[in-house]
């Protein structure tokens, strides 16, 4: 039985990935410091490995017989400067201990403030922003270690699944309730999204061909990308009820930024709403297969239903930042 530890299991991307991986077959070694929910720790094959991800003896003595090493991690936005790189490097090696191939999913901050619309893996990564010079980082270091096999797998932002504190639930999906989608604004530009029962398939299809996976790759998954107001018409045509357009408070953001890290780091990506940007993902599908693409209105469904605010549901609404 092929084996997987998922560093970071209690995550959004991490829950997703831990059902995905035991429904394929394999054997899924949870990382997590809080107990894994109890539904995904009961599904047959997966074992919760409680451990810090820094805490190198358990964790490595946990990890032992894996071929596949997912760093699902990510501290607190304010707290990336301090802790992105450590996490990475624990995962780095852990994957290089066990011979297993390190998968980490990417994001966009890589190509800057300045991004372009169309990204592909060959876009030129420009660290003018603190993040991107941490995700710039952890990527280099990737590919550059000797005897590494490694690969990126980059998506837009995350949408469904249980995990809370995604810009959907925390901005977008907020205020249904009261009839209102909050969008960072504006609504004419295109923005990435990954819904993530779609890139999890994505990462076990990926896995599979881990024989193939030799040296450093990069991968983008397209997800849905869509415009502001594609997704207020969906959401409108979903709940059934005519919704309003409301935008961040940008200009409070902005004051509150320098006493509040959290906001600090939310108004650093207020560019990722003003440029329009997709990603392109002929090389995933080379290796791949045609990627899961779960149609627009039934992953945006899905997605409230997880959150409890599915019509007819109760509405249970998304936990504060
Ligand atoms: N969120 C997005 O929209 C998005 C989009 C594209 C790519 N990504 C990337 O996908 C990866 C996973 O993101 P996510 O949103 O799924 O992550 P998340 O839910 O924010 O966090 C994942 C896990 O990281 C662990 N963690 C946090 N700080 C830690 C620390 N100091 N020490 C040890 N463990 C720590 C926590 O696990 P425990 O507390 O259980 O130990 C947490 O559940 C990240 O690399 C992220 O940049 C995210």
């Amino acid at each position: 039985m092929p084996t997987v530890v998922i560093l970071g299991a209690a995550g959004r991307l991490g829950q997703v990935l831990v059902p995905a991986f035991a429904a394929a077959g394999w054997r899924v070694l949870a990382q997590s410091r809080k107990p894994l929910p109890a539904e995904l720790s009961r599904l047959s094959g997966v074992q919760q490995l409680a451990c810090d991800a820094l805490d190198r003896a358990p964790l490595h003595a946990g990890a032992r017989g894996a071929s596949v090493v997912i760093n699902a991690l990510n501290p607190p936005y304010h707290q990336w400067e301090r802790q992105a790189l450590p996490l990475a490097q624990a995962a780095q090696v852990l994957a290089h201990g066990l011979g297993a191939l390190l998968m980490l999913p990417g994001n966009v901050y890589n190509y800057g403030s300045k991004l372009p619309v169309r990204l592909t893996p060959d876009t030129p990564e420009v660290g003018d922003t603190s993040k991107a010079r941490i995700r710039i980082e952890i990527e280099q270091r990737m590919a550059e270690a000797p005897g590494l096999d490694s690969v990126v797998l980059r998506a837009g932002d995350f949408f469904g699944g249980s995990g809370r504190g995604s810009w959907f639930d925390l901005v977008v999906a907020s205020r249904l309730d009261k009839g209102r989608v909050v969008y960072p604004r504006p609504l004419d530009r295109m923005h990435a999204w990954a819904y993530l029962p779609d890139l999890a398939q994505a990462f076990v299809k990926l896995a599979e061909q881990r024989e193939r996976l030799r040296g450093h790759h990069r991968l983008h998954f397209a997800g849905h990308a869509v415009e502001g107001q594609v997704l207020l018409k969906a959401l409108q045509a979903l709940l059934d009820k005519p919704l309003r357009a409301a935008s961040l408070p940008w200009p409070l953001i902005r004051l509150a930024a320098p006493l509040m890290p959290s906001w600090k780091a939310i108004a650093e990506m207020r560019y990722l709403w003003e440029r329009p940007h997709r990603l392109e993902e002929e090389a995933l599908r080379k290796l791949i297969g045609e990627p899961a693409h779960t149609p627009l209105p039934v992953a945006l469904s899905e997605s409230l239903a997880a959150l409890g605010m599915a019509p007819g549901r109760r509405e249970a609404g998304p936990q504060p930042a």
